[in-house]
């Protein structure tokens, strides 16, 4: 459509064209892939990244102004404005997805192909009017994205793990592995972490909960969280790790690195994939191994995924109690058959008896966690395990939470609630030095 046509119309070309209205995409990417254009032309390519932000929006609204004089189009101040920041974020930053980017409200963006962007605020996932020009306009942004980490994303090699300049964390995996064209799957990285405040404010866990817990950390149980994607496993585990006496020597081994700990002493091992020939990669197999050479007072896993587990079980169990880890898992007793079947791939000698006891030796401490329908992250069960009962691992709960029903805003409530009794490591507690209450195992709290 000419733009003097979109003119009769009495509607603004903006309004028309504007991929954030939802209307004539085609003719709001021509306009501002023409402008793109000249400004290539007049602007030196090798300085325009280090170009200040001001500096190239002066280009641009000027580049702007001399096209649309040419067209005859006129523009008001937020049009322009719209269109200034559109192709900004395009040379500078990553196109129609940088303002979601910058957006802190924002936790998870998920691009299903130049067509579908999702975002996840507060817990929900929601569907954007955001789109790519095309599955190109996509990929240009997928390879700023994976050659500012020295990586490389093609047929060949069709899946890549990166990281985006603010530490946000990215998986790109694209055709023909995937069938609805190139996607983006980014967690983004909160510069403050959430603190134990802001957990007990959001009814992830209760103060009585997380008092447990400290004690578990400080007196050095082995502790494993569980739950389902973005459950928040990870953040609970950084929570946790800052409960560490800042005397002790952590190491951290994570695949991506996430965890934000504020102790003096840590030291942190990120994995490396193999490169384009299937060489150099490291392991977290290869790094659990090496840091037991490292002199670690503790070991954090960032989650464990495979064959690293059998080295993980035998850390905790000889000399290197206190050491935590995450699993994707949907209750106690799947996280723990998941640990048995993942040590099993780093051994062939044990039995499946022998593994089980291995297990039931090696982790004090479970905690399960769940994203709940209406977003919200809790806290399902903290559970101890002692020891086993023929050929099974005894998991007891300590502390649950039992949904109730859901309110009219579809909010779900329940209650957090104590087993009543003492559980079976509080005396290991108090025995290390860390005195709790009793009372706060027959916690009965009603939460929404
Ligand atoms: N209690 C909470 N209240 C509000 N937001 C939370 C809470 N716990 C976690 N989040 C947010 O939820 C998102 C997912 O959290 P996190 O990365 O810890 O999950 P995860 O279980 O480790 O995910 P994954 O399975 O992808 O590794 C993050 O954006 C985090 O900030
Ligand atoms: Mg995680």
């Amino acid at each position: 459509m000419k733009l003097s046509t979109r003119l009769k119309s009495g509607k603004s070309w903006l309004e028309q064209a504007s991929p954030n209205t939802g209307l004539d995409r085609n003719t709001y990417n021509s306009i501002k892939s023409m402008v793109h254009f000249r400004l290539v032309e007049q602007l030196d390519l090798s300085t325009i990244t280090n170009m200040q932000r001001d500096a190239l929006a002066f280009s641009v609204r000027e580049s702007l102004e001399a096209i649309t004089a040419a067209e005859k189009v006129p523009l008001n101040h937020r049009e322009r404005a719209i269109l200034i920041s559109d192709l900004i974020n395009e040379i500078l930053g990553l196109g129609p997805i940088e303002s979601l980017v910058n957006d802190p409200d924002i936790q998870d963006i998920l691009i299903n192909g130049p067509d579908q962007v999702y975002i996840e605020k507060s817990g929900i996932l929601k569907n954007t009017a955001i789109q790519f020009r095309d599955a190109d306009h996509l990929m240009q942004i997928i390879d700023k994205i994976v050659s500012s980490v020295g990586r490389r994303i093609d047929e060949s090699s069709p899946m890549v793990d990166a990281r985006l300049p603010d530490g946000s964390r990215v998986n790109v995996i694209i055709p023909p592995l995937a069938l609805n064209g190139p996607v983006i799957s980014i967690r983004k990285f909160r510069e403050t972490p959430l603190s134990e405040d802001d957990l007990i404010d959001s009814l992830a866990l209760t103060s009585e909960m997380l008092s447990f817990l400290k004690a578990v950390v400080h007196t050095k149980l082995n502790i494993l969280i569980s739950g389902g994607t973005g459950s928040g496993k990870t953040t609970l585990l950084n929570v946790l790790s800052n409960y560490i006496p800042a005397s002790e020597r952590i190491i951290t081994i994570e695949d991506s690195a996430e965890l934000q700990l504020v102790q003096p002493h840590v030291v942190r091992l990120e994995s490396r994939p193999p490169n384009i020939e299937g060489k150099g990669g490291i392991t977290l197999t290869d790094l659990v191994k090496n840091s037991l050479r490292m002199r670690p007072d503790r070991i954090i896993v960032g989650e464990a995924r495979g064959a690293e587990v059998m080295d993980m079980l035998q850390a905790m169990n000889t000399g290197h109690p206190g050491s935590m880890s995450t699993i994707h898992a949907n209750s106690p007793s799947d996280a723990l058959s998941r640990m048995e079947v993942m040590s099993s791939m780093g051994t062939s000698f044990f039995s499946e008896r022998a593994l089980r006891g291995l297990l039931a030796s090696a982790i004090n401490i479970i905690v399960q966690l769940a994203r709940l329908p209406d977003g919200k992250r809790r806290v399902i069960s903290i559970s101890e395990i002692h020891g086993m009962k023929g050929d099974d691992i005894i998991v007891r709960p300590v502390f649950i939470f039992s949904q109730k029903g859901v309110d009219d805003d579809g909010r779900i409530y329940g209650s957090f609630t104590g087993i009543a009794e003492e559980p079976f490591f509080l005396e290991h507690i108090r025995t290390h030095g860390m005195e709790l209450d009793s009372s706060i195992f027959s916690l009965d709290k009603e939460v929404c």
